[in-house]
């Protein structure tokens, strides 16, 4: 079914470092719960449960059982702002290859919509307000459920959708789609409740005119709560251009801009990276295209702009940076922190065993035999997750190096 509708899984998708390091760093710390589990069992046999050794050593229980837990819910997540209309709920259902969002007249977005996946095969709605789903069984009854929900601009409504419908659902990236940036004076709370956990941000304009300080003002907010933030920056509408005779100096005045937004004002980014974080798109062939080609149907005459292949490549290679910069993001930022903290659970743990295997009598030296072999494992799983980080690392780093130079390539030609 997947390879019918565009979904087919792609094997070398840089979203994969990510389900391979969660799935990595699961395995480890499923490993570490079971040596707690049984440094804890053995410390209450031989010494009860009033002594120091056990009582440090109780709680890494609750620990890394948090950890795993916190571990299953991590995901990539990624936040789209921009001014009203300038494409927003677009970018996110062409990259999804799915309507699932309502956009236009009529469907403007009034507060958070976060889209992520499920193994369900119906895709259902969770709201602020209530613990119950809301059943969805189609696109239409979504729109409709959506515009007579009378919400709160900085509400969250949850749309959980089938995985097997997206791949980049299935890959674990959440997407959330916001109200018009223009809208709403409440920015502080938006970057409270909705981007401290983002790792990477979007920022949707236009062709027709420049960034404003509107959208300036919000990302200069949330750069000053967040160190160095990924921030992409998809000049959209992009297929209104092409008749106009100055394309090409708008195009120029456009890049000039942002970059000195990305690069002297935030300081996000240096030139080179600044190079592959705009692109010039057109969300709406994008959707056009990728809905027709998964559905086996010719586009309608009309539908798609001259040199519609330039903006589709366009959006391809945002989509190729995107997938990069956010698995890295979300890998270093996620499970390094676990990592951290699975270390010194294990540092913890192995002082505490050979301070009792060393305190023992010789009359356990058996038992404690069969110990000092859990030290030496716990040591191999320290390592694993040194290795682990290194290896992710690494790999990430030389994905990056390549794409970075296909898309300044692909960016050098086209400007
Ligand atoms: P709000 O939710 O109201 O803030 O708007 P939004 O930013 O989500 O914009 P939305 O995706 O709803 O798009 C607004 C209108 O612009 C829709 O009618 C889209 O079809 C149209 N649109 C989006 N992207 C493009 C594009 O690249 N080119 C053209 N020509 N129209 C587009
Ligand atoms: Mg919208």
């Amino acid at each position: 079914r997947s390879l019918e509708n565009g979904h087919n899984s792609l094997p070398n998708s840089p979203l994969k470092f990510f389900a391979r390091a969660k799935s990595r760093s699961n395995d480890i710390f499923k490993g570490i719960l079971d040596f707690v589990s049984e440094a804890e069992t053995f410390l209450q046999d031989i010494k009860g449960k009033e002594n120091e050794e056990y009582k440090v050593i109780h709680p890494f229980l609750e620990m890394v059982k948090g950890i795993i837990e916190k571990l299953n819910r991590d995901h990539m997540k990624v936040v789209f702002f921009g001014r009203t209309s300038n494409g927003k709920s677009t970018v996110i259902n062409a990259m999804l290859r799915n309507s699932i969002l309502p956009s236009g007249i009529g469907h403007t977005t009034h507060c958070f919509l976060q889209v992520e996946g499920t193994e369900a095969s119906e895709g259902f709605l969770l709201t602020d307000d209530s613990e119950d789903p809301k059943s969805i069984s189609s696109i239409k009854q979504l729109a409709s459920a959506l515009s007579t929900m009378k919400l709160k601009e900085n509400s969250l409504i949850r749309i959980v959708w089938p995985n097997d419908k997206c791949r980049l659902l299935k890959e674990d990236v959440v997407f959330v789609d916001s109200p018009g940036i223009d809208i709403t004076p409440d920015l502080d709370s938006w970057i409270d409740q909705f981007c401290l956990d983002a790792d990477v941000f979007v920022l949707v304009g236009n062709a027709e005119s420049t960034l404003m300080q509107t959208e300036k003002n919000f990302f200069h907010k949330v750069s000053s709560r967040l160190s160095k933030p990924n921030i992409f920056i998809l000049q959209n509408r992009w297929d209104l251009s092409v008749d106009e005779e100055d394309a090409y100096e708008v195009k120029e005045q456009h890049y000039t801009r942002n970059t000195h937004f990305l690069t002297d004002e935030l300081k996000v980014a240096d030139k080179q990276e600044a190079k592959n974080r705009i692109f010039f798109i057109s969300a709406k062939e994008a959707l056009i295209s990728r809905l027709h080609e998964d559905s086996k149907k010719s586009i309608p005459t009309g539908s798609l702009q001259k040199k519609f292949a330039e903006r589709l490549s366009a959006f391809e290679n945002f989509e190729t940076a995107f997938e990069v910069c956010i698995s890295r993001s979300a890998v270093q930022t996620k499970f390094q922190t676990h990592s951290e903290r699975g270390k010194k659970i294990i540092a913890d743990l192995k002082k505490i065993m050979m301070r009792t295997h060393t305190d023992c009598s010789k009359a356990c030296e058996d038992q404690f035999h069969k110990r000092k072999e859990t030290i030496d494992e716990l040591s191999y799983l320290d390592k694993q997750l040194d290795l682990l980080t290194e290896e992710m690392k690494q790999k990430i780093e030389n994905t990056v190096e390549k794409v970075e130079k296909h898309v300044s390539f692909v960016l050098n030609e086209e400007i």
